[in-house]
C-alpha cells in the first residue's frame, strides 16, 4: 500500500503498542498504526485502504472497546480537530471534527453559553464515535441534538452523510452498528442545537435544581462531581465506563421479578422496562468481585477495572461470570455494551 510508506506517521510492524489507545490499558499490538490528523487525510487513507482480508479498526478515544488479541488488520486513530458554529434566530449548528475530545467539546460548549449536552458532560471519547453508540447519560442521549453525520463508506468508497433520522439511534445503538457495521469512518458530526435551552434534570441527583434558575453549567457542574464520584477514571484506572447494556425486559417479566425484588431498580421504556443492571450485578453480591487482575468497581458494579496488567481475554473471563451470576440469580440476560476487538476484528460475546 503506498499511501502507507508515504505517510509519516504510519508505524509498522507487528509489535506496535495499542495499549495507550484503549481506556482499559490493555497490553496488545497491531500490524500498522495511522494516526490522521485532518478531514482531508481520513479520505486519503480510505480511498487507498484495500485490506479485504481483515476489517480496519477505527479508534477514537479507544474508550469503548476490549482487545482480546494482538490486531491483525490496520488501525486508524482519527485526530481531525476543527469545530464550525453557525446560527439564526432559533438555533446553533455545529459542524465538528470526528477528532475531536467528547468531554473538552462539551466543556466548551457550556462555556460559550450553549447548553444542550451539558448532561453528556465527562464521557470519554471522540466526537466522531459519540453517535455510533449514541452516547447518553443523565436522561439525555446524542440523538437529541444530532443533525446529520458525514462518513467514508468504504466498501462503496464514497462520502456520505445521513440525516439523524436515518441513523436508526436506538438506545446504545445507531446504523452504525447494525446495516453499516464495520464499513465506515465517521468524518464530522452536525448538531443542531435550540436557543431557547431547557434543563433536563428528572435524573435522581439532579432533580434538586429549580428549573426556573438552573443554568446549563450549574448541571455541567454537577453531573461531573456525579460522574467523579462514581466512575472511575481511565487515566488512573483502566476501564470502558458501563461494561453492560441495561437490560430490558417484558413487562411480564418485570411484574415477576418486583415479586421477588420489590426494591428492584427499573425505568418504563417503549417496549418494556429497563433494568439497572449495576443495580442487578450488585445485589448479585459481585460489586467489587476481583478475578486476578480484573474487577467490578466498587462503586458502580456495570464497571469492569483493570488492576493493572489485564489482558482482554481475562476481562470477557470476568464478563462471562458477572453474566452468568446475574443470570442464574435474576434468570435475566446481560448484553456487553463495548465492542470486543478480536484477531481479525469485532467478535461475538457469548456469556
Ligand atoms: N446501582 C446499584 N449498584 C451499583 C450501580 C448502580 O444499586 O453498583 C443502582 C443505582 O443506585 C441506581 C441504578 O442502579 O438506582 C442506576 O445506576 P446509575 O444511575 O449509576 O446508572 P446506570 O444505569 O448504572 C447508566 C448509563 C451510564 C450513565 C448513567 C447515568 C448504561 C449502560 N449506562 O448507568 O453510562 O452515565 O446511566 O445516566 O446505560 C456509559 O455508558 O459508559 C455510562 C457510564
Amino acid at each position: 500500500m503506498t499511501f502507507l510508506s508515504l505517510n509519516p506517521n504510519t508505524m509498522s510492524g507487528h509489535s506496535h503498542s495499542l495499549t495507550e489507545f484503549n481506556t482499559l490499558g490493555v497490553a496488545q499490538n497491531c500490524q500498522q498504526l495511522t494516526r490522521l490528523n485532518s478531514y482531508d487525510s481520513i479520505i486519503e487513507f480510505c480511498q487507498a485502504y484495500d485490506d479485504k482480508e481483515n476489517s480496519l479498526l477505527v479508534l477514537g478515544g479507544g474508550s469503548n472497546l476490549v482487545l482480546t488479541d494482538d490486531f491483525d488488520g490496520e488501525v486508524i486513530k482519527v485526530e481531525s480537530q476543527g469545530v464550525k458554529i453557525t446560527e439564526d434566530d432559533d438555533y446553533f449548528y455545529l459542524s465538528v471534527e470526528a477528532g475531536e475530545d467528547w468531554p473538552r467539546f462539551v466543556e466548551t460548549l457550556v462555556n460559550q453559553g450553549i447548553g444542550g449536552f451539558e448532561n453528556l458532560a465527562l464521557i470519554p471519547g471522540t466526537v466522531g464515535a459519540s453517535p455510533i453508540q449514541n452516547i447518553g447519560a443523565y436522561g439525555v442521549e446524542l440523538e437529541k441534538f444530532c443533525d446529520w453525520i458525514e462518513f467514508y463508506h468504504l466498501s462503496d468508497d464514497t462520502v456520505k452523510q445521513l440525516t439523524a433520522a436515518e441513523c436508526q439511534f436506538g438506545y446504545r445503538d445507531s446504523i452504525f452498528k447494525n446495516a453499516l457495521k464495520n464499513q465506515t469512518v465517521v468524518l464530522r458530526v452536525g448538531f443542531k442545537l435550540p436557543k431557547q435551552w431547557k434543563p433536563v434534570i428528572n435524573y435522581g441527583p439532579l432533580k434538586d435544581f429549580n428549573a426556573q434558575t438552573v443554568t446549563a453549567s450549574d448541571i455541567f457542574k454537577r453531573v461531573c462531581e456525579i460522574r467523579q464520584s462514581k466512575l472511575p477514571d481511565p487515566n488512573v484506572i483502566g476501564n470502558v465506563g458501563s461494561f453492560f447494556k441495561n437490560p430490558i425486559v417484558s413487562m411480564t417479566v418485570y411484574q415477576e421479578l418486583l415479586k421477588r425484588y420489590p426494591y428492584i431498580v427499573a425505568y418504563s421504556v417503549d417496549n418494556g422496562m429497563k433494568l439497572a443492571a449495576g443495580w442487578l450485578i450488585d445485589q448479585a453480591g459481585l460489586k467489587g468481585h476481583r478475578i486476578e487482575n480484573v474487577g467490578v468497581h466498587d462503586k458502580q458494579a456495570l464497571v469492569l477495572v483493570n488492576h493493572g496488567g489485564a489482558t482482554g481475554k481475562q476481562i470477557i473471563q470476568l464478563a462471562s461470570f458477572v453474566a452468568a451470576k446475574v443470570h442464574d440469580t435474576f434468570g435475566v440476560e446481560l448484553e456487553v455494551e463495548p465492542r470486543l476487538i478480536g484477531k481479525h476484528g469485532e467478535i461475538e460475546f457469548h456469556g
